[in-house]
């Protein structure tokens, strides 16, 4: 009885330590949302390009995610590419970058 009271709490305890240090489930939704169709409009809804260059992992191949992670929040001034970070976090922008450079949006 006692041990499985603990089990129990090690779990729960050990679960929102994790939520913390991440993403939510929900917000990652919003952020792949975001990138379909706010990235996507610029950048095409399969990210192949359109206005803005084709964000494929192959053509993002070479480039490293902080780079462009900051291209993300920064945008290129004197460029359609806006600054969206007063939209995103920057470990939100992260995770977008990651996700780009896995692919298969
Ligand atoms: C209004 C159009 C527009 C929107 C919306 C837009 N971009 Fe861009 N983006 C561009 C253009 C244009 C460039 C090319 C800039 C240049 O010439 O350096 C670019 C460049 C980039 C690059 C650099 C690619 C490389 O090969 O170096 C990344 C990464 C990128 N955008 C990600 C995003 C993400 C993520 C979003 C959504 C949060 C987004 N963009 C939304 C127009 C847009």
């Amino acid at each position: 009885m006692k041990r499985s009271i603990w089990l129990t709490l090690s779990l729960i305890i050990s679960t929102s330590l994790m939520a913390d240090s991440e993403i939510s489930e929900a917000r990652q939704q919003e952020l792949l949302n975001f990138l379909v169709q706010d990235c996507g409009s610029c950048h095409g809804l399969k990210m192949k390009g359109g206005l803005g260059p084709a964000l494929l992992p192959e053509v993002l191949a070479g480039k490293n995610a902080e780079f462009i992670t900051a291209t993300i929040l920064n945008g290129r001034p004197g460029t359609a590419m806006p600054p969206w970070r007063p939209l995103l976090l920057p470990e939100e922008a992260r995770w977008m970058a990651d996700r780009l450079l896995q692919g298969g949006l």
